[in-house]
């Protein structure tokens, strides 16, 4: 699809991808799920730079999610090497490009190695400002919402919050998505017709689309046919199209 039917003006502030469908290539293929994940990170790879160009400020991919540990031992082996990996060999390149890499998730109960590269690519990005690229690991928005509420309910404990002025933003701040605004459009690759309990609480308006183009086979293409379809949309948050509020 050509770039040229995007409206440069109208892009998503913030894009957020499930990148599923991994182990159905590998599948297709007679191989081992992890060469599916393997072949993922280079779609990821792309799609960051895609962002970048075009950008689009903030990018949250799931990567793995807090029920993803049922896998068998070796999958999830697989996938914590695989970051490490990642992380050892694009940091050189995100930093370059201006991207700042973030993670959000139960992260103090990833392996030692994985904790270790992501604070390393999270200090040594914290200054860039063209691309926000949230990392969603050990990830799952029930878990994510019982954080929050536990670190609310501290701070009325503490009497440095009442309970009156609890709102909508105050329950946001004490996300790990806290200071970023909400997904405006939600790619989901792979087919299915879910959220697999990913940014439950951010994703009240969020825009869906969904392609069975497996995650491994997704290219910048892919993500222009989505942002085209997003522009087509009529966002109305629950109001009116042609209706201002007044009356
Ligand atoms: C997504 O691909 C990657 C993770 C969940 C870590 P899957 O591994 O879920 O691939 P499918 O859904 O089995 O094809
Ligand atoms: C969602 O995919 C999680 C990630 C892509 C990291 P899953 O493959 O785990 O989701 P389900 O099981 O199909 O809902
Ligand atoms: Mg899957």
């Amino acid at each position: 699809m050509s770039e040229e039917v995007l409206d440069k003006g109208r892009l998503p502030r913030h894009v957020a991808i499930i990148m599923d469908g991994n182990g159905r290539w590998a599948q297709k293929r007679g191989l081992p799920r992890i060469f599916g994940h393997r072949a993922g990170v280079e779609s990821l790879r792309e799609i960051v730079k895609a962002c970048i160009e075009l950008g689009i400020p903030i990018l949250t991919v799931y990567a793995f999610s807090t029920e993803n540990w049922k896998r068998p031992q070796s999958e999830v082996e697989g996938l914590m090497e695989l970051l490490v990996e990642y992380l050892q060999k694009e940091i050189g390149e995100l930093k370059a490009e201006g991207v700042q890499v973030r993670a959000i998730g139960r992260l103090q109960d990833l392996p030692a190695a994985a904790r270790s590269e992501l604070a390393k690519a999270v200090t040594l990005t914290a200054s860039n400002q063209r691309l926000i690229l949230n990392l969603a690991l050990n990830y799952g928005g029930r878990a994510e919402l019982v954080d929050a509420f536990k670190g609310l309910a501290l701070e009325v404990q503490a009497g440095r919050l009442d309970i009156t002025q609890i709102d909508e933003n105050t329950i946001s701040g004490f996300l790990y998505t806290s200071g970023l605004p909400d997904p405006d459009l939600l790619i989901r690759p792979a087919g299915e017709m879910r959220l697999s309990n990913f940014l439950l609480w951010q994703m009240a308006y969020t825009e869906l689309w969904v392609t069975d183009v497996l995650w491994p086979d997704f290219r910048r293409e892919h993500l222009i046919a989505a942002l085209k379809d997003y522009q087509g949309r009529e966002r109305r948050f629950g109001g009116l199209k042609s209706f201002d509020g007044g009356d």
